[in-house]
This record gives structure tokens, C-alpha cells and sequence, in this order.
């Protein structure tokens, strides 16, 4: 296990790409453009930008002291860092949830990267070059995804296969450690992204109006952009705002703490952690919004963008754009570098989110990462074969709901109260500030005391009103699907109690590194 401990960040910007990579995902391209055009256009950006002031940046700054507190005076996983901080047995079970939100997530999130891995795989072979109409776009996608039988694919074979290669490589890339596995990777997927990110971006902006002369870039931007200020008093619209602000951010899930284990006791972490922060916003407002709904509004005008966008992120992102591709000169390739984005997008973010289980296992049992790799990949081969199966069940959908839309706010909230109020304000404030190569505005204190815990509050009550009737009586979901339903919740509840179960075998560690002494 000395291998773990041991093992960290190599360099300052291999670190800030990784945990850029942990944060910018799907979400900065089919989340994003999807949540402003439905909620407010150009308004969207006023609620967006206070939710990141008053949540985001000052959510962000704590998960990296925490994670950099605890990696100095515990082995670091997310029960001990959470002992740490508050010496209670509980503790130590309310960290285990942050590695149980992570895996849940990493199961289907694993998924539906894998679906981008594929897409780019037929781009290149023009598996799909000779559709040029959105429903028969949308078949092949069911398609692939082996919910029908149809011209395109004669079962999910396709599916099955890259979903097993997708898991490989992301534990192969665990397994290779911090600095030569999750470094290394970002250092090479993140350029590479922000690349071919840019050539996207010129290429949608070069496009014209290839069908009307009224769909042009600029009532493109328009439909995106223009402010619809009365959307302003709509709470929904500051919930989405805040809501996008959490998600894109990666905030309340463990994994930013995890990374920030690995940090030096005194590394900086205000600058690093704004440049991570600029990084991922770079990718979400700027590349983000300029590829996938106005190429959208280009090639299909404004009725159609407003039924894409209601169709959801994956609509846009694998029916309608390899539609517009096959459209284009060169599409295949341009087409090729749109699921490549995805999926280098997916990856580093997967790769954050199966850490947190792999260091507790590491730290726990004195496990290599090698091995500690190899039993978290066992289990999630498992895991995934639900996801597979159930996709039109609502497996998925369940478990994204549980841990990925109210089990964050939660998990969030948690995280505040314990650094803030539990370990104590000041304290907290002693080590967000100290050893950083920027100052911290004094504002923040009072913000990250008082403001940002009640927004979290705010935020999850009213998603829980909102969602409450929706979730205990299954309003809205098909009679047939309820099993599936209860079967995704089983498997969460099973997987908090096997989680419990690991941290209570470690019981003696935990005791021994809360006799360390801790720093006032
Ligand atoms: N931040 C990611 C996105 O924008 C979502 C995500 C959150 C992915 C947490 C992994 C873990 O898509």
C-alpha cells in the first residue's frame, strides 16, 4: 500500500489537466447548450454565472483543502479524510457514501461513454455515412443499443463489445497509478480535446446557412445567446442554472476530494483549482456552446433545434450531429474528431469517478493499484451487465437520478456542514487560505459559511418537492418498469452496505491514524 501513499502528482499541470479532465464531460457538450437553450437562452448565463460565484468556486476551493488536509494526515480515502475531520464513527460512513455516489455513476457513465468510443469507431469505418434523416439516425442508435432489430444492427453485439473495451481502458489506466496512469492520460487526452474542440468550433462557424439563408450563424447564436430576461423570475431556471453549475463542475461527488489527496501538504491550491475551473468553463461556454446546438439550428432551423433540445443531451449528440456530418465535405472525418471529443471527454472523468474505489481499496487493504484496479473492474463488469440490459428499462435512468441528480446535492451539503461547521469555520478558512499562490477574497468565508450551504439546502429541497411524487409513486413510468426500477435501487442499497461493511473491516487503521496528531 506504501506504493499508494507514495504515489502522487507529478507536476503542477499534469495535476490541473487531470482534475480539468475529472470536471469537463459529456455535460459541457450535450448538457450545457441544451440546459441554456431550454432555460432562458443568453439569460440562462446570469443564474449560471451567480450559482458558479456563490456555489461552484467556493464548493470547489473547499473539496481541494479538504482533499489536500486529509491526503497530509490520513492515507487519504474518503472515510479517513472524513474521520479525520470529524473523529466519530459516523463519519467515516458518511464518507463511504462519496464512494458510493462514484461508483454508481462510474457503472453507466462507463456506458454511454462507451457509445461515443463506438460512434468515432463507425465514423471512421462511414458505418452510418448514408443516413441523412434524423429518424433513421435515431433507429440506428437503437439499434446499436440493441433495443430493436432493425437494418443497421441485428442485436447489441456492437454495444456489448466496446462497453467491455471501454472498461479496460479505463482500469488500465487506473491501474497504472496517479502519476503514470491519470497524469499521464490527461496530459494526452486534454490537449488533444481542447484540439479537436477548436477545429469543431470553425468548422460549425464556417458552415453558412447550408439550407435557408434565415438559419445562418447569426440567428444561431441568436436562438442561443439572446436573453429572454422574464425566464429570470422562473425559479426552475436558477434551479437548471445551479443545477448545471454542480454537475459540470463535478461538485459533491468525492472525486476532486480523492485527486486532491494526492496533493503536497503545501501545495497551492486557489490558483490551481481556478484554473481547473476556467479550464472546464473554456470548454462548457465557449467550445460547448458553439458546436452541437448551432450546428443543430444551422442544418435543421429554429422549430426543429427546440424539438432537438427537448429530445435531451444524447439526441443531439448522437442523432442529430452525425446527421449534420453526413452532410458535409469530409464529415467522416469531422464526425471522427466529434465522438473522439466525447469520448476523451467521458474517459477522464470516468477515470475520476472509479478512483475514490480503487484508493479506499488501496489504502483499506494495502493493495497495489494494480490489484486494487483489477477487484474494482471485476465488480463493475458485474454492475454494468443491468445497465446493458435494462437500458430500456430505466436501469440507467434510476440510478442517474438516485446518485447522479439528488445523491451530489446530498453528498454536497454533507461536505459543507462537516468542513464548515464541524470542523469549524475557522479552521476551514486557515486551510482554504494557507500556502496558496493567490489570495482567497475574505468574501468567501461568510459565502462558504452561511450562503452556500443554504443554496445547497434550498436546492435540494426543492428537488426534492419537485421530484418527490415522481420517485416514491413512480408517476410517469410504465407499469412494466417499476421491477427494473426497484432493482436499481436494490443495487445501490447493496452496494452502501458492502461499502460498510470494507470500512467497518478497517476499523483498526482508522483508529490508529486518528491517534496522529491533528493539526489545529
Ligand atoms: N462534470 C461532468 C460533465 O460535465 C459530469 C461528471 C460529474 C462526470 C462527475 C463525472 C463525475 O459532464
Amino acid at each position: 500500500m506504501e506504493g499508494t501513499k507514495h504515489d502522487g502528482w507529478a507536476s503542477r499541470w499534469g495535476m490541473i489537466l487531470a482534475m480539468a479532465g475529472s470536471a469537463v464531460g459529456l455535460g459541457n457538450f450535450l448538457r450545457f447548450p441544451v440546459q441554456a437553450s431550454q432555460n432562458g437562452g443568453g439569460a440562462f448565463i446570469i443564474p449560471y454565472l451567480v450559482s458558479l460565484v456563490i456555489l461552484g468556486i467556493p464548493l470547489m476551493w473547499m473539496e481541494w483543502a479538504m482533499g489536500r488536509y486529509g491526503g497530509a494526515f490520513t492515507r487519504g480515502s474518503l472515510p479517513s479524510v472524513f474521520h479525520l475531520l470529524w473523529p466519530r464513527r459516523v463519519a467515516k460512513y458518511l464518507g463511504g457514501i462519496g464512494i458510493l455516489l462514484t461508483f454508481v455513476v462510474s457503472v453507466y457513465y462507463v456506458y454511454i461513454e462507451s457509445w461515443s468510443l463506438a460512434y468515432s469507431f463507425f465514423a471512421l469505418t462511414g458505418r452510418f455515412e448514408r443516413i441523412t434523416e434524423h429518424t433513421q439516425m435515431a433507429s440506428f442508435l437503437k439499434g446499436f443499443q440493441g433495443l430493436e432489430r432493425n437494418e443497421f444492427f441485428q442485436g447489441g453485439g456492437w454495444a456489448y463489445f466496446f462497453l467491455l473495451v471501454t472498461l479496460v481502458i479505463n482500469l488500465w489506466i487506473l491501474s497504472r497509478g496517479i502519476s503514470k496512469g491519470i497524469e499521464w492520460f490527461s496530459k494526452l487526452a486534454m490537449p488533444l480535446l481542447f484540439f479537436m474542440g477548436l477545429v469543431l468550433v470553425v468548422r460549425v462557424f464556417s458552415l453558412g446557412s447550408p439550407f435557408r439563408p434565415d438559419w445562418n450563424l447569426n440567428a444561431a447564436l441568436g436562438f442561443l445567446w439572446n436573453p429572454d430576461f422574464k425566464a429570470l423570475t422562473n425559479p426552475g431556471v436558477w434551479l437548471a442554472a445551479a443545477g448545471q453549475v454542480f454537475f459540470t463542475l463535478s461538485l459533491g461527488w468525492g472525486q476532486i476530494l480523492t485527486y486532491a489527496t494526492y496533493l503536497h501538504k503545501n501545495d497551492d491550491i486557489a490558483l490551481s483549482g481556478l484554473t481547473a475551473v476556467s479550464l472546464n468553463e473554456a470548454c462548457e461556454v465557449i467550445l460547448g456552446a458553439s458546436i452541437g446546438i448551432i450546428a443543430a439550428y444551422l442544418f435543421f432551423g429554429p422549430q426543429m433545434t427546440v424539438e432537438i433540445a427537448k429530445g435531451g443531451s444524447f439526441d443531439l449528440g448522437f442523432v442529430s450531429m452525425p446527421v449534420i456530418f453526413t452532410q458535409i465535405p469530409a464529415g467522416r472525418l469531422f464526425a471522427f474528431f466529434w465522438f473522439l471529443l466525447l469520448f476523451f471527454a467521458g474517459i477522464t472523468s470516468s477515470i475520476a469517478l472509479i478512483q475514490p474505489s480503487v484508493h479506499f481499496l488501496a489504502s483499506a487493504f494495502d493493495m497495489d493499484s494494480t490489484r486494487a484496479s483489477s477487484i474494482v473492474g471485476v465488480v463493475m463488469f458485474a454492475c454494468v451487465q443491468p445497465v446493458y440490459f435494462f437500458l430500456g428499462k430505466g436501469y440507467l435512468d434510476e440510478l442517474d437520478f438516485i446518485a447522479g441528480t439528488m445523491g451530489i446535492v446530498f453528498f454536497g451539503l454533507i461536505e459543507v456542514v462537516l468542513f464548515v461547521w464541524v470542523f469549524g469555520a475557522n479552521r476551514a478558512w486557515k486551510e482554504i487560505t494557507r500556502d496558496n499562490d493567490i489570495a482567497v477574497p475574505s468574501f468567501f468565508k461568510p459565502l462558504l459559511t452561511w450562503v452556500t450551504p443554504v443554496a445547497l439546502l434550498v436546492l435540494l429541497l426543492a428537488w426534492c418537492v419537485k421530484e418527490a411524487p415522481a420517485f416514491l409513486f413512480f408517476e410517469g413510468i410504465p407499469k412494466e418498469h417499476i421491477g427494473t426500477r426497484w432493482a436499481a435501487r436494490a443495487f445501490v442499497l447493496v452496494m452502501f452496505s458492502v461499502i460498510c461493511v470494507l470500512i467497518k473491516l478497517k476499523k483498526e487503521r482508522l483508529t490508529q491514524m486518528t491517534a496522529l496528531e491533528v493539526p489545529e
